[in-house]
């Protein structure tokens, strides 16, 4: 039997040539652990595996390499190979070729099936190799804690494995028991779960506990009649229920339509992948859940905070949509949105510690007064910083305060020694501040604020935060003036972060 041979596609001293016989099983990575190493930094440590059955089958897995594996262009978790394909590992490409070619007839069959075929026996054969890459997107799929991310994560990997022409996952509404499909490819393929073979397929995935998969539905009874079915003309269709650890949560649907069926394979990898899709969608649901109690609870917060003024009503909503219109507008912070609308929301909270005498007094305060007022950041700082989920959002609580030129409270800190989100806030917080009426003034108008915003750049202010605004001027003034800024407002809160 003929070695299989890989090739760099680029000759280097450091790219050597994979030859594999029949049996032969290789690692390719980085690390010295592999038993091929490629010395360059776009390849993980272990990054794939390269095996050639007793059939003379030439087979790759992504081991959860960082940079992913491609095969003619395509991102594969798994996938036969045939001479003449390409394979990227990383950035090194590779050629599949055969060391000695055969005669026609003992070519190993084109195939561009990306399962790995599990033998089927009486007693269950693990395939090694099947359950690393399994792992790897497991691994992969739980370090995802936002559910739309990993929604569209579980769909690609879906896809890689299944090749569907159609493609969503299902999720149960836990207040109603609907399920409702959550993401969709291609998108806008389905709008209720009706479509779904008339939910024959999903009913009987669900009530089954196990993988549903009709091959052809030609010959099969139960979805004779289904109507959508045969509407859509699809050939062969697959469902995965996802079992929680208090039942199902929802499944996975992909169905292909015209004259491709699903090989005969997919059942045993669709129930695995399910399980850990299950596992990882779980978790994602209930830190979404957990997300959206603690985004509640911060808003009761804030409102809790700003009532105790009527003067400051809806200010610390304010400041948050201002501060996250700044954070956007630059372009450094995506990652830190949610850090920034917790301060925002939270940055006043030490005001619970002021005395009304003080805090609603429309005179001037005196110095004891002052020095009152100005204790909320340190205040509200010893009041969030046992929780370790704020601990990002501390430096703005502390230093909405503290002044470019260092005239400011509580740490005089100064220039760029102050927290990028306290500089950031602090503009945010001062537009609000001069934009709403006072007991002893009344509401500037927002071109006067942003007047001395400017005439204060360098002074009070970052003059980096004070070009942010410049930018995004129109916007926080729309955000100020109603009738529309209360529902602008918090469609931007609902979309950022
Ligand atoms: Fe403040």
């Amino acid at each position: 039997m003929p070695e299989s041979r890989l090739a760099p596609t680029a000759a280097a001293p450091n790219l050597p040539i994979i030859n594999l016989g029949a049996g032969q099983s290789k690692t390719i990575g980085r690390g010295r652990q592999a038993d091929v190493v490629v010395d360059d930094a776009s390849l993980s440590r272990l990054h794939a595996r390269v095996t050639v059955d007793s059939s003379g089958q030439l087979a790759v897995d992504d081991l959860g390499s960082t940079n992913g594996i491609f095969v003619n262009g395509t991102e594969q978790l798994s996938a036969y190979l045939t001479p003449g394909d390409v394979i990227r590992f990383g950035r090194i490409e590779y050629m599949v070729s055969l060391a000695d070619a055969p005669p026609a007839a003992e070519a190993p069959a084109v195939s561009q099936t990306i399962l790995r075929r599990v033998a089927i026996t009486d007693t269950p054969k693990v395939d090694k190799l099947a359950l690393e890459a399994l792992l790897a997107t497991s691994r992969e799929m739980m370090g995802f804690d936002d559910l739309p991310a990993l929604l569209e994560r579980v769909l690609d990997r879906l896809a890689s494995i299944v090749k569907p022409d159609r493609a969503a996952i299902l999720l149960l509404d836990p207040a109603t028991g609907a399920l409702i499909p959550r993401a969709v490819r291609p998108s806008g393929a389905y709008q209720s779960v009706s479509e779904f073979a008339s939910s024959t397929v999903v009913n009987e995935a669900l009530n089954s506990r196990d993988v549903f998969i009709v091959y052809d539905i030609r010959m099969d009874p139960r979805l004779q009649q289904a109507a959508s079915v045969l509407l859509a003309g699809v050939r062969s269709v697959v469902c995965v229920p996802l079992l929680g650890r208090n039942g199902p949560i929802g499944a996975l649907y992909a169905d292909k339509l015209g004259v491709e069926q699903f090989p005969p394979e997919l059942a045993e990898y669709a129930a695995a992948f399910a399980g850990h899709a299950a596992a990882a969608l779980e978790t994602a649901q209930l830190y979404d859940d957990r997300e959206r109690h603690f985004r509640a609870t911060l808003e009761a917060f804030a409102k809790a905070i700003d009532a105790r003024d009527h003067y400051t009503a809806g200010h610390s909503e304010r400041v948050t949509a201002y501060s996250l219109v700044l954070a956007r507008r630059s372009g450094q912070y995506a990652a830190e949105f949610e850090t920034i609308r917790r301060a925002g929301m939270l940055h006043d909270i030490g005001k619970v510690g002021v005395p009304d005498a003080v805090l609603l007094k429309s005179g001037s305060l005196d110095p004891l007064e002052r020095t009152l007022i100005e204790a909320h950041v340190i205040i509200g700082h010893g009041m969030l910083e046992p929780l370790p989920f704020l601990g990002a959002s501390l430096p703005a609580v502390r230093g909405h305060h503290e002044r470019w030129d260092g005239a400011g409270y509580p740490d005089r800190l100064e220039g760029m020694d102050i927290h990028p989100h306290a500089r950031l806030m602090a503009v945010a917080d001062s537009y609000d501040a001069m934009t709403s009426a006072r007991p002893y003034r009344d509401a500037l108008p927002a071109t006067e604020a942003a007047r001395r915003l400017r005439a204060d750049s360098g002074a009070q202010f970052d003059p980096q935060m004070v070009e942010l605004f410049d930018a995004v001027e129109e916007e926080f003034a729309a955000l100020h003036e109603e009738p529309d800024a209360a529902a602008l407002r918090s469609e931007l809160l609902r979309s950022v972060g």
